[in-house]
């Protein structure tokens, strides 16, 4: 039997973003711009690819810029119908979101991200749902959670996606046991968050990219602080890899960035700023005169 449809997802968007202060002392971080789109666009873009008809934001205090996004902004279309800017207008619409498409949830508290999917429980009742953070942006022919719901229709279960990372860098995030498995789609033996490098069970990282059960809500219930003194995300899943559904870990295809942090950030900027058609000669040329002053300067 198929497991059920995947059409909601959660959007975890209530954390400090103290990585990237002052700015983000006003700015949501996930309405900082790569080229000419807030973080945000680029996971909903990724989510409507792969079928999501609901999305549910667990947002904060200072995060009012995000809701604004996603709201018409008559005065700003009728000036742009006005002056015969269609080509404006249609880059707006990606921004616009159906009646009752969205909804908003409060994290009173920045407790972690297991605390702030919880808080999403009430709209995600009992089916599976998808979690997408946004600052993990991720450039692919196939959209990341598109691979994923593909992977997820054959397997149940949970499903999170994994890539590969260095020793230096393996302890910021979740970590795999997958045993000796091969292939794209492996089941998951464990999980453990921030583990020191010597202790890491692989070299496989979880990433911001999750298809979850609504049992995690479940075992959410009963989490007690983890890692970092946060309610962690990655031990209510854990769980689960004891039960017959269990969970399975994608190696999907594609390049992610972590827009989290100012390096994933710039790094993204000049991969994005490259990929795109009306920019990249001139990036491109740019980049290369920085480089070769920089070099002459060495
Ligand atoms: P991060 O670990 O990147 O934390 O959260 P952060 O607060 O956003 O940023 P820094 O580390 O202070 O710079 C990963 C995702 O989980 C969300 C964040 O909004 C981000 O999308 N999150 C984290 C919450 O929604 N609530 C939390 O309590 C923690």
């Amino acid at each position: 039997m198929k497991p059920r449809k995947v059409t909601k997802a959660v959007f975890p968007v209530a954390g400090l973003g103290t990585r990237f202060l002052p700015a983000t002392k006003s700015i949501p971080k996930e309405i900082m711009t790569l080229v000419d789109r807030p973080l945000i666009q680029y996971a909903i873009d990724e989510a409507r690819a792969a079928g999501i008809k609901e999305f549910i934001f667990v947002t904060s205090r200072g995060k009012s810029a995000l809701e604004d996004y996603f709201d018409h902004a008559p005065e700003l279309e009728s000036a742009l119908r006005k002056s015969g800017k269609d080509d404006l207008l249609e880059i707006l619409k990606d921004t616009n979101m159906d009646s009752g498409a969205i909804a908003y949830v409060r994290q009173n508290r920045a407790m972690g991200l297991g605390h702030a999917v919880w808080c999403a429980r009430r709209l995600i009742g009992n089916e599976p749902f998808a979690v997408l953070l946004p600052d993990d942006v991720i450039a692919a022919e196939r959209p990341c959670l598109l691979q994923m719901v593909e992977a997820y229709e054959e397997t149940g279960g949970c499903m999170v996606a994994a890539m590969e990372v260095s020793p230096e860098k393996i302890s910021s995030y979740g970590v795999l046991d997958v045993g000796q498995e091969g292939g794209n789609v492996m089941k998951v033996k464990g999980m453990v968050e921030k583990p020191k490098a010597k202790d890491a069970p692989s070299n496989l990282a979880v990433i911001g990219r999750y298809i979850l059960t609504p049992k995690v809500l479940t075992n959410l219930n009963r989490m007690k602080q983890g890692a970092g003194g946060e309610i962690q995300l990655t031990d209510a899943i854990a769980e689960e890899t004891k039960t017959k559904a269990g969970v399975y870990a994608l190696r999907f295809r594609g390049q992610r960035y972590d827009c989290g942090s100012k390096i994933g950030f710039l790094q993204a900027t000049v991969a994005f700023g490259l990929a795109r058609p009306d920019l990249c000669n001139e990036f491109a040329s740019y980049l290369h005169e920085v480089m070769a002053m920089q070099k002459a300067a060495q």
